[in-house]
């Protein structure tokens, strides 16, 4: 429709060079509208093809009584014609029952233009034809929405025969690229214009600047992070602080010689741990004393009451780089810290990724993220570890516990948490916990009677359950879902 409009418009404009009004244009049989002229023009334009012009102008309209006036005569001629069908005049009241309202304006006006006059108590005509000057002025603003007489005009409206009013119009003119033919702009280069060439003859729609761009599609938090968000809030309820986990890369000694673990362990073979390539070590230890007190209990108990394992400690093996295999290996510098500014009771957290060289699976990634508090005060005692976990689980609505004695190198006793999951309906590990060894917080130079508890636990886990989510693989990594990801709501763990 919009591209008849248009030939419309540039064959008026061939043959008269000029388009004054688009109002004046007939289109489909009726006069072209002005949204229907402004879509056509506004792409012509766009082009170049044409140039245009908007108008407006003030303008007066008849009122709902003036085009009745303008069909059927004014008051003082309905007056006077009434009267001149009649045999020998009305009165008063018999013009009214016939003409209404319009009987006491009408007969006004019609005195004073010296049309009718009164004899005894009728209303007689004074003349034999009279000219509705009313009339043929309110034709003249219908058809050209001016008059030249100001005072009639003004008459006019005092009646309330006309209003003011404004029209908008566009002029047209020939453009620079004026062509009879609209030519078909492409909006997008394509492959296939590449492939074939064709792009070289085709024409290009040019850049609008002034477009609104398409909305940006929101980010989201991570379901791992909305979770993570929970259990910070759980931590700061309880008067934690967090531990600065920002270093993914360790040295050896903190993920694992601070923490008493054999220099044998498993845990340091390749086979289930990450160790860089370049550099694949550290130059040196810096805490020489410290680094003295840990190879001294590795090999011997140190001052820690204990035996120790009874093996040559390397350095070279504890400067071995590592992707962290806990953030324990945080907790621990955290702990040297603060045995080495003076001893203070203290509550830390941190929750960030780690590292496993493992195989990846349904419940296994090689990164994921852990959850870890250490508490640290004088005479702490597994009693207050058993406490503590009830009321950080309790948080979460996890009521029913367990507790399973364990092995860490770095605890003693050390125990896995369980909670009955009603929807599993199966007890299942939600955490694993300990007191920290005397080997470890002597070395440290921590006092003899400093305990310290140590707990940990994956973030995956409580969000999988949490999101009903099966395959760890949709949360993380080269399979991620992430219409899930986006998709995820907020958590409330304690709901
Ligand atoms: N580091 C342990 C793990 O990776 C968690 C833990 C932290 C256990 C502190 C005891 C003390 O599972």
């Amino acid at each position: 429709r919009t591209e008849a409009l248009q030939s419309l418009l540039l064959h008026e404009l061939n043959d008269n060079e000029i388009i004054s009004n688009t109002s004046d244009l007939v289109f489909e049989g009726k006069k072209v509208t002005l949204q229907d002229a402004q879509s056509a023009i506004l792409s012509l334009a766009a082009k170049s093809m044409i140039e245009f012009e908007r108008h407006e102008l003030d303008v007066f309209v008849l009122t709902q009584e003036g085009e009745l006036v303008c069909k059927e005569g004014s008051h003082e001629a309905r007056v006077f014609q009434e009267i001149c069908q009649s045999m020998n005049g009305l009165t008063i009241d018999e013009l009214k029952s016939k003409l209404g309202n319009s009987a006491g304006v009408g007969q006004g006006k019609a005195f004073k233009m010296g049309w009718i006059r009164k004899e005894g108590a009728k209303l007689v005509k004074n003349t034999d034809t009279i000219v509705d000057d009313t009339q043929s002025k309110l034709q003249k603003i219908k058809d050209v929405g001016k008059l030249d007489d100001t005072k009639a005009l003004n008459e006019l409206k005092k009646r309330k025969l006309i209003e003011k009013s404004k029209v908008v119009y566009f002029s047209v003119k020939k453009g620079p690229k004026f062509s009879l033919t609209v030519e078909k702009l492409e909006a997008d280069l394509t492959s296939e214009m590449l492939t074939n060439g064709s792009w070289k003859e085709k024409k290009f729609k040019d850049y609008n600047f002034a477009a609104d761009g398409v909305p940006p599609r929101g980010g989201c938090l991570h379901p791992l992070m909305k979770v993570r968000e929970e259990f910070r809030r759980f931590f700061f309820e309880l008067g934690f602080t967090e531990m600065p986990t920002d270093q993914f890369v360790e040295i050896g000694f903190w993920n694992f010689d601070a923490l008493y673990v054999p220099q044998q362990h498993s845990a340091r073979d390749a086979q289930d741990t990450f160790f860089l390539k370049k550099p694949a070590a550290a130059e040196k230890l810096r805490e020489t004393d410290y680094v003295a007190s840990v190879k001294n209990t590795h090999e011997n108990g140190g001052v820690s009451g204990g035996i120790g394992y009874r093996a040559p400690w390397s350095e070279e093996e504890s400067k071995k780089l590592v992707l962290r295999t806990h953030t324990t290996a945080v907790s621990s510098q955290m702990l040297y810290k603060l045995a080495k500014d003076g001893f203070k009771p203290c509550k830390y957290f941190s929750i960030d990724r780690v590292f496993r060289n493992e195989t990846v699976d349904a419940t296994h990634l090689a990164e994921f993220h852990q959850v870890e508090g250490v508490i640290c005060d004088k005479n702490l005692t597994l009693g207050d570890l058993i406490g503590f976990m009830k009321v950080f689980f309790g948080k979460m609505n996890a009521r029913e516990l367990r507790f399973k004695p364990t092995y860490n190198p770095y605890t003693e006793p050390s125990l896995e948490i369980y909670s009955y999951h009603e929807g599993l309906g199966k007890w299942v590990e939600i955490g694993n916990s300990g007191l920290f060894r005397p080997e470890m917080l002597s070395a440290m130079g921590l006092p003899e009677d400093v305990r310290c508890i140590g707990f940990g636990l994956s973030l995956e886990r409580p969000t999988m359950i949490k999101y009903e989510i099966n395959d760890i693989r949709q949360l993380m990594g080269p399979r991620v879902d992430l219409e899930l990801i986006e998709a995820s709501p907020i958590v409330r763990l304690d709901k």
